[in-house]
């Protein structure tokens, strides 16, 4: 039940009705017995500066920030926290003593979501695409420690232009190289690999960028960003080849995790999460 005592938390972007954010932190909340709940506003690029300080003046706890807000809300908010100040974008905002302070959480849930499984450090990673997603991944993983990183993308200046942007910022072996069959060579002696396009996101579950199972030895771990299908082209060679799997399912969850943490200070219980995701996305 909505009370005057009710913490308000949400959602802004345009469109937003899709969002998985609601059901997720919704059933984390109640799960908890939390009195806290999740609203989804749709907010048009005129009325960003607006929602921002409405939200801040009506006393609203924190906000995530989706499509196509990320990098132009930056604009509105008072203070930045130092990946989401290196990555230019913000898909979390918390909102305390009248300031509102802004964060990314999308590159530390990839890196959560791989370290369920394997330690970063040292190793080689391969990352496809060099959009937002690559650009938030990326920079969390040198924050992380990582030290050797191969862009790889389909307009080979995009991925040099990260390359040179992440280099600004960290000391490691950053290379950058056009999507194509070259690409084989590089993965000989990768460990992790990860698909920030949305190529093979449906309805075009049939495409997927370039690796086929040949191209992927049985110790690389493959993970891809997009979730819908579950088990993407790309997932399905890496099954093939015998390499082991990670799902966009499983970063979708550690962003929201961490967003959950920033406003409460609680760390949610990850099934709940993802029983939720599950449920919203039909399986
Ligand atoms: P996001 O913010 O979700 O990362 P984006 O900024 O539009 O989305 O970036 C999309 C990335 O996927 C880019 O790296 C894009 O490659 P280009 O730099 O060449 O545009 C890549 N991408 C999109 N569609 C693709 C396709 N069909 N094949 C290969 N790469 C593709």
């Amino acid at each position: 039940m909505i009370t005057g005592k009710t913490s308000i938390v949400g959602i802004i972007g345009d469109p937003v009705e899709h969002s998985l954010s609601p059901p997720m932190h919704n059933a984390a909340f109640r799960q908890l017995q939390m009195d806290y709940t999740y609203v989804p506003f749709h907010v048009l690029k005129d009325n960003l500066s607006n929602a921002v300080e409405g939200a801040k003046a009506l006393g609203i706890k924190g906000l995530n920030v989706t499509i196509p807000h990320k990098t132009e809300v930056i604009k509105y908010i008072d203070e930045l926290d130092k990946a989401a100040e290196l990555i230019g974008a913000v898909n979390t905002i918390k909102f305390y003593k009248n300031v509102s302070k802004g964060f990314n959480t999308d590159g530390i849930g990839a890196v959560k979501a791989i370290e369920e499984f394997i330690s970063l450090k040292g190793k080689k990673i391969v990352i496809i695409g060099a959009g937002g997603a690559a650009r938030a991944i990326s920079f969390q993983l040198m924050l992380s420690g990582v030290k050797n990183l191969l862009i790889s993308n389909r307009t080979l200046e995009n991925a040099c232009q990260l390359k040179a942007d992440l280099l600004q910022n960290f000391r490691g072996e950053v290379s950058c190289q056009k999507l194509d069959e070259k690409l084989k060579d590089e993965l000989k002696d990768t460990e992790v690999l990860i698909n920030t396009t949305p190529v093979g996101m449906h309805p075009h579950e049939d495409q997927k960028p370039i690796v086929n199972k040949d191209m992927i030895h049985k110790d690389l771990l493959v993970n891809d960003i997009v979730y819908n299908p579950l088990k993407t082209g790309l997932l399905r060679e890496a099954e093939k080849a015998g390499a082991m799997t990670i799902s966009g399912v499983r970063m979708l969850i550690y962003q929201g995790v961490e967003s959950f943490r920033i406003w409460t200070g609680i760390k949610p219980p990850l099934e709940v999460f993802e029983m939720a995701l599950m449920r919203e996305l039909g399986y």
